[in-house]
C-alpha cells in the first residue's frame, strides 16, 4: 500500500511517499527557517503563505523522487492538529481535496502521534510498555504507552516547551533561529558546570515540566555578569548591547552549555523516574529537541545504567517531516479502514488544539 503523507502544522512544508507504513520511498521537507529567522521565531501569517506557495511543488517532488504518480497512491495521511491553524489548514485542505479527487481514503493524523511514529520508521518493533518523551518547539509531553497507539499522559510542560526555551535563549543572545541546533553546537565549546541554573521541578513528585524559570535565570545571569560601565538592557527579548570583551565568546558558550545541561538533566531525570515507576521496557524520544547531541548522549547513558534500551529517530526524522505522518496514518488505517472513506472525511476540520487519540489520564 502506497501512502502519501502531508505535514504543514508549523513552519515546514513536508510530503513523503511511504510503502506499507515504514518503507520510505521519498521524504521532502521545505524549511522556512530563513523566512522566520529575522524575527527570532515563527510568524504565523508568513508560515501560512509559504505553505500555500510550497505545497504543490513539495508533493510533486516527493512523488517524482519516489518514482510514482498520484494515481498510484492508495491512501493520503495528513496532519489535522495541533499546530498553527493557518498552517494546518493549507495541508489539511489540500489533502482532503486530493483524497476526494483520487477517490482514496484520508487519515487525519495527530502531529504528536506522528512524532511518536517517527521511531517506527527505523525501529519497526520496539518493546512495550514504553515511556515516550515528545520534546519539540511546541510540546514537552511524557507518555506511558502500554501498546502501540495507546497513550497515558504522565506529564507535560506547564509553560514553555523545551524547544521554545532553546529558541528564546538563542534569541536573547542574537544567535538566530531555530536556536536548538545553534546552542547544541556552541555548547560543545562551553563548560556545562560553570553556571548552576535551576533544575525546575526535578525533585518534585509530578512528571510535569516547567522551563520558563530557567529562561529568566539566564536573563538575570546575563545582567549580572556583564554589569560593568556600560548599561545593558533587554529590549524585544534580546540582550543589548552584546559585550565586546575578549572573554565574551567563552563566557557565552559556558552559559549555553550550563543552560542546555539544566534542561537535559530535567528531561532525563523525569524520564528515568517514569521508567522505574511504570516498569517500562524501553524509552523512546522524539521531536526536534531529540536531535540534541548531549541529550542523546545523556539518555543513552541513563539507558545503559538502568539496563533498558533507548530509541531515538535519526535527526532528519526528529524534526517535522511527513514520513512520520504517513507511518502513523497507515497504522490507524489498518486498525479501522472503514473509518477513513469519503463519507467520513468530508466534514473533518483542522484543529489548532487537537487532543491525542486514545489518550488516558
Ligand atoms: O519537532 P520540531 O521540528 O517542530 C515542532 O513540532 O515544534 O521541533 C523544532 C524545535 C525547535 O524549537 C528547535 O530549536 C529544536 O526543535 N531543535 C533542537 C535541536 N534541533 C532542533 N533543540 C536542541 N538541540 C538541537 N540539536
Ligand atoms: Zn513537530
Amino acid at each position: 500500500m502506497l501512502i502519501l503523507g502531508i505535514e504543514t502544522s508549523c513552519d515546514d512544508t513536508a510530503a513523503a511517499v511511504v510503502a506499507n507504513g515504514t518503507d520510505l520511498l521519498a521524504s521532502i521537507v521545505s524549511s522556512q527557517d530563513t523566512i522566520h529567522a529575522p524575527y527570532g521565531g515563527i510568524v504565523p501569517e508568513l508560515a501560512c503563505r509559504s505553505h500555500i506557495a510550497n505545497i504543490r511543488p513539495v508533493i510533486h517532488t516527493a512523488l517524482d523522487k519516489a518514482g510514482v504518480s498520484l494515481s498510484d497512491i492508495d491512501l493520503v495521511a495528513t496532519t489535522q492538529g495541533p499546530g498553527l491553524i493557518g498552517a494546518l489548514l493549507v495541508g489539511f485542505s489540500f489533502a482532503k481535496a486530493l483524497a476526494y479527487g483520487l477517490r482514496k481514503p484520508l487519515v487525519p493524523v495527530h502531529h504528536l502521534e506522528g512524532h511518536v511514529n517517527s521511531i517506527y520508521l527505523e525501529y519497526p518493533t520496539v518493546p512495550y510498555p514504553l515511556v515516550t518523551l515528545v520534546v519539540s518547539g511546541g510540546h514537552t509531553d511524557l507518555y506511558y504507552c502500554p501498546q502501540r497507539g495507546h497513550y497515558t499522559i504522565l506529564g507535560r510542560t506547564r509553560d514553555d516547551a523545551a524547544g521554545e526555551c532553546f529558541d528564546k535563549v538563542a534569541k536573547m543572545l542574537h544567535l538566530g533561529y531555530p536556536g536548538g541546533p545553534i546552542i547544541d553546537r556552541l555548547a560543545q565549546q562551553g563548560d556545562a558546570q560553570s553556571v548552576p541554573f535551576p533544575r525546575a521541578m526535578l525533585n518534585k513528585e509530578t512528571y510535569d515540566f516547567s522551563f520558563s524559570g530557567i529562561k529568566t535565570a539566564v536573563r538575570s545571569h546575563l545582567l549580572q555578569i556583564t554589569d560593568s560601565t556600560e548599561e545593558r538592557v533587554f529590549a524585544n527579548d534580546t540582550f543589548w548591547p552584546l559585550p565586546e570583551t575578549s572573554r565574551w565568546e567563552q563566557q557565552r558558550n559556558d552559559i549555553l552549555a550550563s543552560f542546555q545541561q539544566a534542561v537535559i538533566d530535567v528531561l532525563v531525570g523525569k524520564t528515568l523516574r517514569a521508567v522505574k515507576k511504570t516498569q517500562a521496557q524501553a524509552v523512546a524520544v522524539a521531536g526536534g529537541v531529540a536531535c540534541n547531541s548531549s541529550r542523546r548522549h545523556a539518555m543513552y547513558l541513563a539507558g545503559d545504567t538502568g539496563e533498558f534500551p533507548v530509541f531515538f529517530p535519526s535527526p532528519k526524522y526528529c524534526t517535522d517531516n511527513a514520513a512520520m505522518i504517513a507511518c502513523a496514518g497507515y497504522y490507524r488505517y489498518r486498525e479501522t479502514p472503514q473509518c477513513y472513506h469519503q463519507q467520513n472525511f468530508l466534514d473533518l476540520e483542522a484543529h489548532a488544539n487537537l487532543a491525542i487519540p486514545d489518550l488516558h489520564r
